[in-house]
């Protein structure tokens, strides 16, 4: 392996982390990815992504074969480089608080290495992590584990990342924004000056502030994004008790204003990912801890939680009832190009079907590796849309894939024992689905539940 040229390296290679290395190794900055998981390391050293994530692949095997971006369990190797991203895993615990034994673990085994390195070392919180969380937790462990001294020897800086799966290579190669936090000039000004050589005369707004505030904008973000699905699920909500109503075309009137604007107004059945629930939840802790109870942002959560009973609502008025009805899941994934179900809304909604009587059989293009482990044989897995469709007496759509989102009505009634369809995504025409029993997350009655008797 070429180490001694290599310039940065970064510690943990999962969704953040080996996007990451591939775009800063795709604009040849020779890059190492490290990780604890071998199987992991084994399959980038080849070229090939342990994840599903548009143009990654390919990405990957260039920069493998071109030996610009080499992975390795062996975190000494991070001595080699002249700066070192943090991008590990931050879950929650128990009561919602942030986890943050990894990153822990990696400050502690990252400072061990770079004891006896000479001169300078640039150390970056990518992770997302709450405020004081870098120059507490992370510059103590730095400092203890290296015996070197943050703001001399060493740069800190918090950098948080903005990216979403599915889009990854693309907001990592064109972000909006860059933001970081640090105390200290020269740790501001090298990363600074190491995005300057990824983006050349293209680098994007660079918001340069304390680690603390750099910690907040990460969360900010988020709370604002989960709040905008769950502003939108309760208009849905309302608009499905109006004859008449379609929360589109709410949605597409306030989005024109450009203090609302478009994006994200999407009604459907919740937010999902490894993200805006973790964070939310870590934030609301952080608050509360600090003696401010964040209401709205409860309200988010448990608006978002709740938005999976009335998925299954809508299932239960067109069926009557659900003990013994095959049910199929169309969507699995918590949004399309992904194979990710962390927290997705459809985990929410088979564990209800399946608390409620019914056999859920899913299929999803990615996902069901995924959802296998976790929901193992719990229910049945098809291996197309149609496959899954036969027999069924209702399907619920859970995710946008262009695959499921292609399905005709026609489809649905030539496959199905009863053609009940719940478009929890809205990815149909409500006006092609007239000859079924069609019901959609937002939609009022009269244009909505055809024939919701049993
Ligand atoms: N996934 C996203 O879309 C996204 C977007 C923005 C920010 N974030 C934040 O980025 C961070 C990482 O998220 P992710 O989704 O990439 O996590 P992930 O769980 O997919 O990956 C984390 C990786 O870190 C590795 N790891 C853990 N401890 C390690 C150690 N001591 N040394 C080396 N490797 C170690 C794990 O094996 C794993 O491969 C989190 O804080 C998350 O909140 C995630």
């Amino acid at each position: 392996m070429k180490t001694k040229s290599a310039s940065i390296s970064i510690i943990g290679m999962g969704y953040v982390g080996l996007c990451t290395a591939a775009t800063f190794a795709s604009r040849g900055i020779r890059t190492i990815g490290i990780d604890i998981d071998q199987v992991r390391v084994e399959q980038i050293s080849k070229g090939k992504a342990p994840l599903h994530e548009p143009q990654l692949d390919s990405m990957l095997k260039n920069a493998v074969r071109k030996k610009l971006l080499d992975a390795t369990s062996d975190i000494s190797l991070a001595a080699d480089t002249y700066a070192t991203f943090l991008t590990v895993g931050t879950p929650s615990q128990q009561d919602g608080s942030i986890d943050l034994s990894y990153i822990k673990n990696a400050t502690e085994d990252l400072g061990n290495v770079l004891r006896d390195k000479p001169g300078y070392h640039l150390v970056v919180v990518k992770s997302t992590v709450v405020p004081g969380t870098t120059n507490g937790v992370v510059k103590r462990f730095l400092e203890q584990s290296s015996r070197k001294t943050v703001g001399s020897e060493l740069g800190l800086c918090t950098n948080p990342e903005f990216l979403k799966e599915g889009t990854a290579i693309n907001d990592a190669l064109h972000p909006d924004k860059i933001v970081i936090g640090s105390n200290d000039k020269k740790s501001a000004s090298e990363l600074t000056r190491l995005y300057h050589r990824f983006y050349g005369s293209k680098l994007p707004p660079t918001i340069l502030t304390s680690p603390e505030a750099a910690e907040l904008v990460k969360y900010a973000s988020n709370a604002f994004l989960a709040t905008k699905v769950s502003f939108i699920n309760t208009i849905a909500n309302i608009a499905e008790q109006i004859p008449g109503v379609d929360v589109g075309k709410i949605a597409e009137a306030i989005g024109l204003d450009p203090r609302i604007g478009p994006l994200f107004l999407n009604a459907g059945p919740g937010y999902g990912g490894s993200c805006f629930h973790k964070d939310l939840q870590a934030l609301i802790n952080y608050s509360q801890n600090k003696n401010y109870d964040p209401v709205m942002f409860r309200a988010t959560e448990e608006t978002n939680e709740q938005q999976a009973n009335r998925v299954v609502g809508l299932a239960e008025k067109l069926l009557g009832s659900l003990p013994f009805k095959r049910v199929a899941v169309l969507g699995l994934a918590f949004k399309k190009d992904t194979d990710d179900i962390r927290e997705a809304a459809s985990i929410r909604v088979i564990n209800q079907l399946y608390k409620k009587g019914a056999r859920v059989i899913a299929y999803d293009p990615m996902a069901i590796p995924n959802t296998r482990k976790q929901l193992q044989e719990q229910i049945d897995y098809a291996e197309n849309a149609r496959s899954a469709l036969k027999g069924a007496d209702c399907a619920i759509i859970m995710t946008e894939w262009e695959e499921i989102r292609k399905l005709k009505a026609k489809d649905f009634q030539a496959h199905m024992k009863t053609p009940n369809v719940v478009d929890a995504r809205r990815v149909y025409n409500p006006e092609e689905f007239s000859g079924l029993n069609y019901a959609s997350i937002g939609l009022g009655p009269s244009t909505g539940i055809k024939n919701n008797s049993p």
